[in-house]
């Protein structure tokens, strides 16, 4: 039987995997969700959400494509490593994966046709019928220039009212240094703000959420205040970084056949990366440089 099981819950609470179902809306995630979804209804172009390694960026996606797919009015794709040899196979890709050209087109169209091709489908979607066309990338900072040209160019396509592509950028830091150098790239953010690592609060508050949602409903706490502040202390708040401690500290509650986590399990975890080498080495992300 699954460790999580036995403690009472009906799923795993802290799986890494970012499933939209567990994502707790932090101030900064509920901000980041709210306003990407504000501008993808008043279609005004390009929207980045920059964050450090852990910080919830994929989870975030994932959720906003849950809220989009229960509309009609909306067609989208996301990319998940935008890492293209070129701008043929960068633009090739987005042409199979919107429907646009069967996925068997072999060789690989002309990069004119291929442009003509993508144009006229965002033409036809957005004028004719009136929908909205919506692209997410996620480790947008692994986008090369040559690709983020291809997106400027996307961006061009407009009617006097509304831009035809909707592009959600997700990514690192470094992704912001890199836009910042593209003329005509940063002017055209319509939105853009960073995930920064929980405070205290906040991240108990997604731990009580995760445990919850996983179907835990006894009023027994599992983990003590002493032991959140171990957590916050190790993890800076990083979601990843907690959940992954979480998880660690719930096995090995059960592994000592106790009903709670206090410091010290916390502690023993701590000093046992240590000792094996695989502690968290210093803060990733110092507070935001960009925020909206
Ligand atoms: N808002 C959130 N609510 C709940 N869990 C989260 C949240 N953000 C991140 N997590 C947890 O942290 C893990 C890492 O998040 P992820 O979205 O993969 O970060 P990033 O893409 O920024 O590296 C997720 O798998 C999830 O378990
Ligand atoms: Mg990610």
């Amino acid at each position: 039987m699954s460790y999580y099981k036995v403690l009472g819950f009906e799923q795993e609470p802290f799986s890494t995997s970012p499933d939209p179902e567990f994502f707790y809306s932090s101030p900064d995630h509920e901000r980041a969700l709210t306003n990407v979804l504000i501008e993808l209804r008043l279609k005004r172009g390009l929207s980045v959400v920059l964050g450090d390694v852990g910080t919830g960026k994929t989870t975030l996606s994932r959720k906003l494509i849950q809220e989009l797919k229960g509309r009609e009015d909306c067609l989208f794709h996301i990319v998940l490593d935008p890492s293209f040899e070129d701008k043929q196979l960068f633009i090739h890709s987005l042409v199979r994966n919107f429907g646009i050209l069967p996925d068997s087109t072999a060789p690989v169209p002309s990069l004119t046709f291929l442009r003509e091709s993508l144009e006229r489908f965002l033409f036809q979607k957005g004028v004719v019928e009136n929908k909205t066309v919506i692209l997410i990338i996620d480790e947008a900072q692994k986008l090369d220039p040559v690709s983020l040209e291809v997106l400027r160019l996307l961006l061009n396509y407009e009617t006097n009212q509304f831009k035809l592509l909707q592009l959600v950028l997700l990514g690192q830091i470094e992704l912001l240094s890199t836009i910042k150098g593209i003329a005509n790239f940063f002017d055209r953010i319509s939105f853009k703000t960073t995930l920064n690592p929980l405070g205290f609060e906040e991240m108990k508050e997604l731990i009580h959420f995760r445990i919850r949602q996983a179907g835990y409903h006894s009023k027994m706490d599992l983990i003590l205040e002493e032991a959140f502040k171990e957590i916050y202390h190790y993890t800076q708040g990083y979601p990843r970084q907690v959940t992954m401690m979480c998880h660690k500290a719930l096995k090995e509650m059960l592994m000592r056949h106790r009903f709670v986590v206090d410091k010290e399990i916390i502690e023993d975890i701590i000093a046992s990366e240590v000792k094996d080498g695989w502690e968290r080495t210093g803060a990733l992300l110092q507070k935001s440089s960009f925020s909206s």
